[in-house]
Parts: structure tokens; sequence; C-alpha cells
């Protein structure tokens, strides 16, 4: 009996332990290898791609979420330009611990307007820097839209056949990528390679106030404007923390920081009639079960996947947006299509 008992309690103990260890390793290292990831969230993706399947845009339905929207976020608009942001106003970073206050000077160096036109874009793309669209060909549709949303500066050249050469608004945030010898957070963006890739780039920039972006960093999106208007055509905008928190509020994305992407959507929600998304999934496999690199236009590895966004919570929300014909989820090659 006694020899039973302590048998049991071994296995018991093991399997805990294994638990343990299986969570630690999840939760703290974050280095899962991809293989174990996918069978994670299998059931996951498999509804994600059985749902994606089926599309049809319903305009009704998103004039209402923008309306219920707009209502719940009141009077904050999502991108900040020289027409709505008075002499004065406090710019937020994303923890509202810090916050730069916008003088004549600063007001200056933003773009004078954002939209530049007052009607809505009928087609927009926003374009992610998933894996999905390696070799998907979807370049040209791509361009076919009235105004392309890309995050992150991702290169343009080299990959017009899977995500198109158009370019209005592109975010910019200072991130691990963009560190500097030094250790300025931003620092990279005063390199020469730097100021030539912008060459590749049309429209408006958008600042987003990142993590990396500290209290005393909040400057740097007007020492970047400047830096833009010497070596530039390009008109920079800022993404509003307080609107991408009402967001997040609002669809329940609580605890995280909404990605570029996430910010992305939420200005499309306010400025175009029909939204597409390209780039956006967030698994390892495409949905026929062959692996996928993190990004299409990076050799990253999986393992330094962002979890500190709610990368699940807002794909989740996105499929769902794709069901309710709010906007549509592309995760199929595009060359099927035609
Ligand atoms: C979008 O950018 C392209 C160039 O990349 C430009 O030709 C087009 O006019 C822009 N669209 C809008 C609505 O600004
Ligand atoms: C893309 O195509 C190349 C060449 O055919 C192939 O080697 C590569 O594995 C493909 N990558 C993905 C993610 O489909």
């Amino acid at each position: 009996m006694m020899k039973y008992s302590t048998r049991r309690l071994c296995v018991w103990g093991g399997l805990l332990g294994i638990v343990y260890i299986t969570f630690i390793y999840r939760h703290n290292i974050l280095a899962y290898s991809a293989l174990v990831y996918w069978k994670a969230n299998w059931g996951e993706l498999n509804t994600a791609a059985s749902l994606l399947h089926h599309h049809k845009f319903d305009k009704t339905r998103f004039a209402e979420v923008r309306k219920d929207l707009k209502k719940f976020i009141n009077i904050q608009e999502p991108v900040l330009c020289q027409a709505n942001t008075k002499i004065g106003y406090k710019y937020y970073g994303i923890y509202f611990k810090e916050d730069v206050k916008i003088d004549e000077v600063k007001r200056g160096l933003l773009a004078k307007t954002f939209p530049p036109k007052k009607s809505r874009f009928s087609k927009c793309a926003i374009v992610g820097n998933g894996g999905i669209l390696k070799n998907s060909s979807c370049g040209k549709e791509i361009d076919k839209s009235d105004f392309v949303f890309r995050m992150n500066m991702p290169r343009i050249q080299e990959f017009v056949n899977d995500a198109g050469r158009k370019t209005n608004l592109t975010s910019i945030a200072c991130s691990a990528k963009t560190i500097s010898d030094d250790g300025d957070p931003c620092g990279a963006y005063y390199s020469k390679e730097f100021l030539n890739s912008l060459k590749e780039y049309n429209g408006y920039l958008l600042w987003v106030p990142s993590s990396w972006t500290h209290a005393s960093s909040m400057k740097s999106a007007f020492t970047f404007a400047e830096l833009l208007q010497k070596n530039s055509n390009l008109q920079l905008v800022l993404s509003n923390a307080e609107y991408s928190h009402k967001f997040s509020e609002y669809w329940h994305i609580n605890g995280k920081s909404i990605s570029s992407g996430m910010t992305m959507v939420s200005i499309g929600l306010s400025f175009c009639e029909e939204i597409h998304l390209y780039g956006f999934w967030p698994f390892p496999v495409d949905t026929s079960g062959n692996s996928l690199p993190m990004h299409y236009s990076e050799d990253i590895p999986w393992t330094t996947y962002q979890w500190t966004h709610g990368f699940s919570t807002e794909f989740s929300l996105l499929t769902e947006l794709h069901r309710q014909g709010v906007l549509k989820l592309h995760v199929e090659n595009c060359d099927l299509n035609i």
C-alpha cells in the first residue's frame, strides 16, 4: 500500500513538474519551437482558415461599426496633423507617463492635413509583414488599391511581386531594430542607409510612439520630422496613443499595447470605404500546413515573435470583422483568383 502511493506521488509530482517547466518555458523564455507552437494553435488556425474562406462585404455593418466606434472614442482623432493639433497639446506615449508639448515649431513639422482630401479612400490595402505574403503574387492586386498602408518601413523594391510598390502611409517606430551603437532607441534612423531607403516611399509616414520611445525620446518624432523635411518629400503624421487606447478598450484588447498592424486597421476603419488586409497571419504555417517565415521581407526567426502584443486576440478580432463583412483578410495566393 505504502509503495503504491509513493509511486503515485512520484507520477503526479513528475507530471506537475513537466507542466510547470512547460509553463515557465512558454511564458518566460518564449523560445518555443515553431512545431510545438503550431500544434498548440492548430485548432485556432483551422477555425480561422475555414472562416476566411467565405467573404462578402457588408457596407451597412461597416457603417454601423464606424459610427459606434466614433461615438465610443468620442472626439479623439487617430492621426494627428496640423489641422487637428493645437499648440499646447500634449502628445502622449503609449504608457501615458511620458509626453511632449506641441509648440509652434513642432506643429509646423507635421503634415498640414490628413487625410489629403475630405472624402474617404474608396479601396484601401493594409499590408502586414507576415510571411504569408511570401510567393503570394499579391503585388498587382495590392497596387490596384487607392491607398496602401504599410508597417515598420519594409523594403519595397525587392518584394514588388508579392507585396506591391505603392506606399501611401507607412508606420515607423523606435524598436530593437533601430537602436544605434550609442544606445539611442531611434538612432538607426540617422544613418546614411536609412536616408537612402526613404526614396522607396511616398506620401505619409506615421510615427507610432512605441514602448521603446521613452520620456526623453518622445521628442524624437520631431527630430525625425526635421530629417524628413531635409531629405525627402515625405510628410510626418503622428499616431494618437489616446485613440489607440480607447480603440483597444472598445474591442476589449486589454492589458496589451496594440500592434502597428492594429493601429493601421483602426485608421483604416475611419478613412476607408473598403478595407483589404494582406500579410496578416500569425502562424508559422499556411492554410495547407506549409511552413512560413515570420516576415516576408526579413529572415527573422519565430522565436522573436512579439508576445508583448496580443496578436492572437487581435487576429481573432480581425477574423470576426472579416466574418461580419467589415473588412477582408486575404490569406491565399493572389494568382489563384485570376
Ligand atoms: C498613393 O501613392 C501612390 C504612389 O505610391 C500615388 O500615385 C497615389 O496618388 C497615392 N494615393 C493617394 C490617395 O494619395
Ligand atoms: C517561395 O518560393 C521559393 C522558390 O520557389 C521557395 O524556395 C520557398 O520555399 C518559397 N517560400 C514560401 C514561404 O513559400
